[in-house]
C-alpha cells in the first residue's frame, strides 16, 4: 500500500469516527509513524509502506477513531513556539493560553525586577512555566501540581527546553506555599475551570481522556480560581500580579470576585478568538488605610 492510499482510507475512517480534521490527522499520524516530516511524506505520495509500517499506521489509526486526541498518540505539541513532550497524564497545552503568557511577559510596571519571584499553580506539563523561565531568564520560577504523574512530565519538558532551573513541587494549592508568603512578583494559573454539570458539553477528546483534575472545579467550575483570588494578596508581593486564565463567560464574575477579594485594577484581555480569556489584578502597591486610622495630616 502507498502513502497515498494509506492516507485516503485512514482519513475515511477518521470522517466516519467523527474527527474535525480527518485528512490532517491521518498525515500527523502517518508521518509520526514512518518519523518523517509531513511535509516529506506529502512529497512522495507513490512510497510503498513496509507491512510492519501499514500495520502501526493502521494501530495508530484505529486509537485516533476512538477518539485519543492526536497529540496523546504523537506525544508532543507546540506551545509558544516549543514542542513539550505531553501524555495522559497532563492537560494537552491549548492556543489560548499563550494568551497569558504573553500578558505575563508583557507586564512590565514601573521599577520591575529583573529577578522576579514567579509560582505556576498547577503547572501540568509546564508549558506555562517554562516559557515564563526561559523569557524572563533572571527569574526564579517555581510549579506546583496536585499530580506527582504530571510533574514528571514537566520535569521532563524543562531539562529539555533549557529550563532546568524550574523547580517543581506536589501540592494542591493553598497548601504548601507556606514560604512563599510576600514572596511572589507574580502568581499566574491556569486552573481547572469547567463546572462538573458541564461534562457533557464537552468533545470525546477532552471529556474522555483529558485528566479530570485538569478539567473540573467546583462551584460552577470557579472553585480553584476563588481560592487564588483569596491567596494573592497573602503570597504577592505589594504591587506583584496575580494573572489567570478563565473560562468562556467567566470574567465578568471573576472580575468581580477579584475587586471583592481586594485586589487593584482587575482587567480581562482577550484571546484570538476575541474571547475575555485573561484576568489579571495587583496587589494594591500600599496597604489601605484602614476606617481605624485616622488621616495623617502632618
Ligand atoms: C487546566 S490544567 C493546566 C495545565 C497547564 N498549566 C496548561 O496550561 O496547559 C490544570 C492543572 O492544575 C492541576 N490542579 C488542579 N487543582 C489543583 C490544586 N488545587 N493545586 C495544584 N494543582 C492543581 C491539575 O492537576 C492540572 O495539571
Amino acid at each position: 500500500v502507498t502513502v497515498q492510499h494509506a492516507l485516503l482510507a485512514a482519513a475515511e475512517t477518521l470522517r466516519s469516527a467523527g474527527v474535525d480534521s480527518p485528512r490532517l490527522d491521518a498525515e500527523l499520524l502517518l508521518a509520526h509513524v514512518l518519523g518523517v516530516s509531513r511535509t516529506q511524506l506529502l512529497v512522495h505520495p507513490e512510497q510503498e509502506l513496509s507491512e510492519a509500517q501499514a500495520r502501526a499506521f493502521e494501530m495508530h489509526r484505529d486509537w485516533r477513531a476512538t477518539r485519543v486526541p492526536l497529540p496523546y498518540l504523537t506525544g508532543t505539541r507546540e506551545f509558544f513556539g516549543r514542542a513539550f513532550f505531553v501524555n495522559q497524564q497532563v492537560l494537552i497545552p491549548r492556543p489560548e493560553t499563550e494568551t497569558l503568557v504573553e500578558a505575563v511577559l508583557g507586564w512590565q510596571p514601573p521599577g520591575f525586577t529583573a529577578h522576579p519571584t514567579l509560582l505556576d499553580v498547577g503547572t501540568g506539563s509546564g508549558c506555562i512555566a517554562i516559557s515564563l523561565a526561559l523569557g524572563l531568564p533572571g527569574s526564579r520560577v517555581i510549579g506546583m501540581d496536585l499530580s506527582g504523574k504530571a510533574l514528571e512530565v514537566a520535569r521532563r519538558n524543562a531539562d529539555a527546553l533549557g529550563a532546568a532551573r524550574v523547580e517543581l513541587r506536589e501540592a494542591r494549592f493553598p497548601e504548601g506555599v507556606e514560604d512563599l508568603e510576600e514572596v511572589l512578583d507574580i502568581l499566574v494559573s491556569n486552573p481547572p475551570y469547567i463546572g462538573p454539570d458541564e461534562s457533557l458539553d464537552l468533545p470525546p477528546e477532552v471529556r474522555d481522556f483529558e485528566p479530570q483534575e485538569a478539567l473540573y472545579a467546583g462551584d460552577c467550575g470557579l472553585e480553584v480560581i476563588q481560592s487564588l483570588l483569596d491567596n494573592a494578596s497573602r503570597l504577592l508581593k505589594p504591587g506583584g500580579l496575580l494573572a489567570l486564565e478563565v473560562g468562556f463567560r467567566q470574567a465578568p464574575e471573576v472580575l468581580r470576585r477579584a475587586q471583592k477579594a481586594g485586589l487593584a485594577s482587575p482587567r480581562a484581555v482577550r484571546d484570538l478568538s476575541g474571547i475575555e480569556r485573561v484576568v489579571l489584578a495587583e496587589r494594591p502597591a500600599q496597604p489601605r488605610r484602614s476606617p481605624e486610622q485616622p488621616p495623617n495630616h502632618a
